[in-house]
Formats: structure tokens, sequence, C-alpha cells
């Protein structure tokens, strides 16, 4: 955490926002949904692909301040298995902006030690991206310090459906298909984001109230935090307010928080604890 206080300005709100948090209690992983780059632009009369191009600085400033607090994962949605529904021309416009991302954030991926990883199907993306994508995960391998999953042409059931074929592609190399069960545990091996913690919370920036099919298996218990804000509008300072947020909720998991139950029951039923 001491890394991020070493690029915010003594005193500015995002410094007073960044000593309020507990460093003890960081969530170890964040998700966020950047949504409403097309609505920032159509209210500037611009073109969509200007919102998604100002949606490129709260990437880096996401990343950046994560890596810095010391967040363990970042996941990032950048285009869903459903995104191919848009105008081509609006698609061609994501892939190139994403080479751009790629090629200009490598050298502070590393200068941060960020590991990025790429979750999703990225085989169905135009050569030039996956190549740029390929090259990045390849020169971030041995990094040690957060994992950034971009999230790339990725659906939460196609993830559930290729974890299941996985699963079952296992057991027919071993040999022990026919009497294959499968457990929450094989899921969870098998998933994109295996080997990392589940969200503890999950950032939608521009209002919207859903998870468009968003890490559908992970979110089981992640703290949701919608802003209206619009993702090119999204700055460090208002990460650093989910993140304060989060740490004011009390994460029950199905259980109880209650110090004593058993002797609150017991006052009300008029009978010994025990
Ligand atoms: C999110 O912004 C970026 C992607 C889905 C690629 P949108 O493009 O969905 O913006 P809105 O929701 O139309 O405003
Ligand atoms: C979710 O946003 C996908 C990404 C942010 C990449 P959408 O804009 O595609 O979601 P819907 O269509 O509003 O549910
Ligand atoms: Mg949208």
């Amino acid at each position: 955490m001491q890394d991020l206080f070493a690029v915010l300005a003594p005193d500015s709100a995002e410094w007073d926002l960044a000593r309020s948090l507990d460093p003890a209690r960081l969530p170890a992983h964040i998700a966020v949904i950047m949504d409403g780059n097309g609505r920032w632009a159509k209210q500037r009369g611009l073109p969509r692909v200007a919102g998604h191009k100002a949606g490129v600085e709260p990437v880096r400033a996401t990343v950046e301040t994560c890596a810095r607090l010391g967040i363990e994962c970042l996941t990032l949605y950048a285009f869903s298995v459903e995104n191919w529904k848009r105008p081509r021309t609006e698609v061609d416009t994501l892939w190139r902006l994403l080479r751009y991302y790629l090629k200009a954030e490598l050298p502070r991926l590393q200068r941060n030690n960020i590991r990025l990883c790429v979750i999703g199907r990225p085989d169905s993306l135009p050569e030039s991206a996956q190549e740029e994508l390929e090259s990045c995960v390849a020169a971030t391998h041995d990094n040690t310090g957060m994992r950034l999953n971009l999230a790339i042409n990725y659906g939460g059931r196609t993830e559930i459906v290729d974890a299941v074929n996985r699963v079952i592609d296992d057991a027919r190399r071993k040999g022990t298909l026919s009497h294959l069960k499968v457990d929450e545990e094989a899921i969870e091996r098998h998933l994109y984001t295996a080997g990392g913690p589940d969200p503890d919370l999950l950032i939608r920036t521009s209002g919207e109230m859903r998870i468009s099919n968003f890490l559908l298996w992970q979110i089981a218990y992640a703290e949701l935090y919608v802003t209206e804000t619009l993702w090119p509008d999204f700055k460090r300072a208002d990460l650093l307010r989910a993140i304060a947020e989060y740490q004011k909720r009390d994460r029950r998991f199905g259980g109880l928080t209650r110090a004593k139950p058993e002797e609150e029951e017991a006052e009300v039923l008029g009978v010994p604890a025990r």
C-alpha cells in the first residue's frame, strides 16, 4: 500500500481516501465491468468509439492503483461473447485499441511486476490482436506481483461449459470417464481463473444493475458495488471509494456475525443455552 502513497499528492482527496482504508482488509480480488463508454460519447455528441478511446486511461489508472495497493488479482471485463452483436466497425476499433493499449502499457506492466492473463476465448480475435496478447502474456509470465486478468471474448456460461468439457477430457485421458463424478472442486480447477481467489469486490460502472454474463461462478459471494459514473470518468478516487465501501460491508457467507447466538436464543426461549 505504501507504493500507492508514492504517486498521490499529500493531503489530496485521493490521499485521504487511501489513508482511510484498512490495509489488512483489502480485497484480494477486484473484478470490474467497465461499462458506459458509448453513453459517455453520446453525451458529448461523439461517435461511440470515442468513448472506447477515452476508456483506455481509466484502465491504466485502475491497473496501476490496484498493483500499488497490493491487490492480488484484478479482472477487467473488456469484451463479452455477446459483444459480437455490435456493428463490425465498433468491434474492429476495440481490437485496434486493445493492440494500442498492450503496446503502450507493456513497460508499465513490467515496472509494476504485473502478470497479464487472458480469460475467455481469444482464438476468435483477429490474428494481430491475438499475437499482441500472446506476446504480452509471455513477456510478463514470470512477474510475481498482481495478476491482471483481461476478460476478452468472455462469457460466464461459456467458461463453465469449457470447464466441464475439460473435466470430461481429463477423465477420458485418465481412463476414468465411466465412473466420473463432477464436484465443485473439479469445476473450479478447470475455470479460466483457476488458481486465483474468487472476486471479493465486483464493481460495475454506468449504473446498470446486472451481471451481463460475467464470472457467474466466481462471484457467488462477491460484494457488489454499482456506481453511476461512466467508465471513461472513473478515476482513482472512485476506485478507492469502492474499496472503502467494501470495507464497511458485513460479509456473512451464509453464516452469522452475532457474537454469541446461542445465548441470544436462550434468552428468547427462556431456557439455558446448555
Ligand atoms: C463498455 O461500454 C465497453 C464494452 C462493452 C466493450 P459500452 O460500449 O457498453 O457503453 P454503453 O453501455 O453503450 O454506454
Ligand atoms: C458488459 O457490458 C460487457 C463489458 C463491459 C465488456 P455490456 O454493455 O455489453 O452489457 P449489457 O449489454 O448492457 O448487459
Ligand atoms: Mg454497455
